[in-house]
């Protein structure tokens, strides 16, 4: 989302009072035609899978091999090749000259034969959206499958699967007129229904043309399924079983249903997805008396993470009733103390949501792992670090609402590559025992690690908050990171790791108070006016880090500045990385390391959107302290800090551009980098109306005059014509 701020938006955005220094499986093993008919719930279903496998014949990636012009594909590229896409405002995805952009899984796409179509003058039900498309596409990965095995194979660019988070939804179009009854209640049951299902997870299988690079999803694969708002999850990690998770639905706090508000994502090494769930505080109800039934420490926890007694919820869930679902389903969405104990009301739901989830792709028989370990907070994105045989895994994570931290969670398993395709069991190896830590950066260039834990004195003893033990500690991780004075960040969002060298970075994608409630940092450098109105940050920074001695149970590190988001005719102090018209940008979110080293950089914005539409860039980084000391604009002043080197033309170029009104997030491509994937979400998302749309995409990718479809949030894979790597 933007930092435009609606009334929920500021609920979850701005929550940190405290006074820091302001520096911020379905078939587990091979799947054999026997184990598929013997184990599936449809005979139909598994039959129809084991024809497509035997009609799939070579898996080998070779010939294409035939199609592509001599170049290694594994290899860095030295410099950016393709002609930049121009900034634009066009109602299109625009792509450079040479490649070409198809949609292949829009909001509302069946996924399963026995399902028709989207049918935009007929919206299918609720219900049947457990088969259909989410909305709001966002974080994403791909998956290469083995179809021998059923397995993971990280070589595998014929058949994948493609695993991608719906973050939240449109009402305006997810229904046939919109919402009903909207920001009041009584909602229908269909509409609640629909509405919680298009929350959630998309798995889908795809297969891919090894000559045309033509990509399609197969509707018959047993390993499609949608994992929603509703779906059972169970808890992992320090956290599991705490009181602090009883409900009615798992007094014993071992169990809760559901995901949303999906946002960034990751991959582990063993082959399972991260969902990360972000801006779930806004699913909830309290009653405006709730505080006098809560404990003083119940009461600073829920304000912080911004559930203050009152609260409205954003989708009014929990007014819902009728015959569909139990009205258990609908009461869970209200977090006040109606009953005489945790274990009869719903008090606590608030607190099994904020965490990390690991899914098994290519699993189905166990319900998705929530890891607890890795902390309780806004969660953007997870990535991994290197794998590296026989050193301890890092997962960095941020926290998006102004002013919040960034963590990483240290495991103390060490890697063993014998644990691909582990599934669960692996991720209870490396995801339940470590240590979290939250980041400190120091306006000399240096930052710390603080580690999280009741063994912390300043943790143990801190007067604001009471903690009971280690689960309250990664439960309400934001409150123990105030304790040790982490540092406030700019909206830290998604994170990349290059796979060259173990550098860490960081998007913070803005920050409209930065140099008001929070005064500028080496960390956090500018305050400056945006010509269209904007203050603060306005166009947000790329910070990056790199672990002393490389290691990623290092205490230590050292960070600058990679990239200052502006507009090109902007101040010198303010376009501080020298961006052109072939690269400036604002607002950076989505970001990902290929394998081969390009970091690829998405945007979420509201302040140059006057003039073009979202994006995504290429670009080739140097490395951690490249450029040097740097002056930034901090209002009337001026304020230190450290930055990579200008960028080039050759190293930073604009790859694509957007629809109208959405914002381009989720980025993935096939082990052969000849496809890659990306999301376009909320296409139209300024429409007053269903029937006064903004934008009319996906339907004007192959119809630029269309002027009555519903914009609609949707999957778009990108390849050349000439069957080539992107940005090869
Ligand atoms: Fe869901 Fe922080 O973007
Ligand atoms: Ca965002
Ligand atoms: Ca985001
Ligand atoms: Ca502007």
């Amino acid at each position: 989302m933007t930092d435009f701020t609606p009334y929920h938006e500021e609920q979850e955005l701005d929550n940190n009072t405290s006074d820091n220094v302001h520096f911020r499986d379905i078939l587990e093993q091979a799947i054999t035609r026997r184990s598929l008919i013997t184990k599936t719930a449809s005979g139909a279903v598994a039959l129809t899978l084991a024809s497509t496998l035997t009609a799939c014949g070579s898996d080998s990636d070779s010939d294409s091999a035939t199609t592509t012009p001599a170049t290694d594909p594994t290899k860095l590229p030295t410099k950016l090749s393709f002609t930049p896409v121009a900034k634009n405002l066009n109602d299109i995805v625009t792509v450079p000259e040479g490649y070409e952009a198809k949609v292949i899984y829009a909001l509302g796409d069946s996924i399963n034969q026995y399902y028709g179509p989207w049918d935009d003058s007929n919206v299918p039900s609720g219900p049947s959206f457990q088969f259909r498309s989410g909305d709001c596409h966002d974080g994403m990965s791909y998956f290469g499958l083995n179809t021998t095995t059923g397995r993971y194979d990280d070589s595998k660019s014929d058949h994948g699967l493609l695993v991608l988070n719906h973050e939240y939804i449109n009402q305006t179009f997810l229904h046939q007129t919109g919402p009903t009854n909207k920001g009041t209640g009584p909602r229908p049951e269909d509409e609640v229904i629909r509405e919680v299902n298009a929350h959630g997870v998309s798995i889908i299988h795809l297969k891919k043309d090894s000559k045309t690079q033509a990509v399609e999803i197969l509707k018959n694969s047993i390993f499609n399924r949608r994992i929603t708002a509703s779906t059972p999850m169970t808890f992992a990690g320090v956290a599991a079983g705490s009181t602090l998770l009883s409900t009615r639905f798992s007094p014993s706090g071992v169990k809760t249903r559901g995901t949303q508000n999906n946002c960034g994502n990751g991959y582990t090494p063993w082959g399972t997805y991260l969902t990360a769930e972000e801006n779930f505080i806004g699913y909830f109800v309290r009653n405006s008396t709730d505080d006098s039934s809560r404990t003083a420490n119940e009461v600073v926890a829920l304000n912080r993470y911004g559930l203050k007694q009152g609260a409205k919820s954003r989708y009014q869930w929990e007014t819902a009733t009728g015959s569909l679902e139990q009205q258990d389903m609908y009461d869970r969405w209200n977090a006040s103390v109606v009953g005489a104990s945790a274990y009869v009301d719903y008090r606590n739901i608030p607190n099994t949501f904020g965490w990390i989830v690991e899914i098994d792709p290519f699993d189905s028989r166990q319900d998705p792992v929530k890891r607890t370990s890795l902390g309780r907070f806004a969660h953007e994105d997870c990535r991994t670090s290197r794998a590296i045989e026989g050193q301890n895994l890092a997962f960095y994570m941020g926290d998006d609402s102004r002013g919040e931290y960034i963590y990483k969670f240290v495991s103390d398993a060490k890697w063993d590559v014998k644990d691909v395709n582990g599934g669960y069991a692996a991720g209870d190896k490396y995801m339940n025992s470590g240590k979290l830590y939250v980041a400190k950066f120091n306006a000399d260039g240096t930052g710390q690690w603080i580690e999280l834990s009741t063994s912390n004195s300043a943790i143990s003893g801190y007067t604001t908050y009471a903690f009971a033990d280690q689960a309250d500690v990664v439960t309400h991780a934001r409150i123990a990171a105030d304790a040790v004075g982490a540092t406030k960040m700019d909206r830290p969002e998604w994170v990349a790791v290059n796979p060259n060298n173990g550098e860490v970075y960081v998007t913070l994608t803005n920050n409209s108070n930065r140099g008001t409630n929070y005064t500028t940092d080496a960390a956090n450098p500018r305050n400056y006016s945006d010509p269209e109105g904007g203050k603060g940050n306005v166009n947000g920074h790329i910070i990056r880090f790199r672990e002393d001695a490389d290691t990623t149970t290092a205490t230590t590190f050292k960070w600058d500045i990679y990239l200052f988001g502006a507009e090109a005719q902007m101040l010198e102090n303010v376009n501080l990385s020298g961006l052109t018209d072939n690269n400036d940008f604002s607002s950076p979110d989505g970001m990902w390391f290929d394998p081969r080293g390009v970091l690829w950089i998405q945007t979420d914005d509201g302040a140059y959107t006057d003039v073009t539409n979202c994006m995504m860039l290429a670009a080739l980084p140097g490395t951690m302290g490249d450029g040097g000391k740097a002056t930034a604009l901090s209002g009337t002043a001026t304020q230190d800090t450290f930055m990579g080197a200008k960028v080039t033309d050759e190293n930073l170029r604009r790859f694509l551009t957007g629809p109208k009104d959405c914002e381009i997030t989720g980025v993935t491509m096939t082990p052969d980098y000849k496809a890659i994937f990306i999301n376009v979400q909320h296409p139209g998302e300024d429409s007053t109306a269903y029937n006064n749309a903004t934008s009319h995409w996906p339907a004007t990718q192959t119809d630029p005059t269309n002027t009555t479809a519903r914009p609609r949030s949707a999957t778009v894979v990108i390849t050349r014509k000439d069957g080539g790597v992107i940005a090869g």
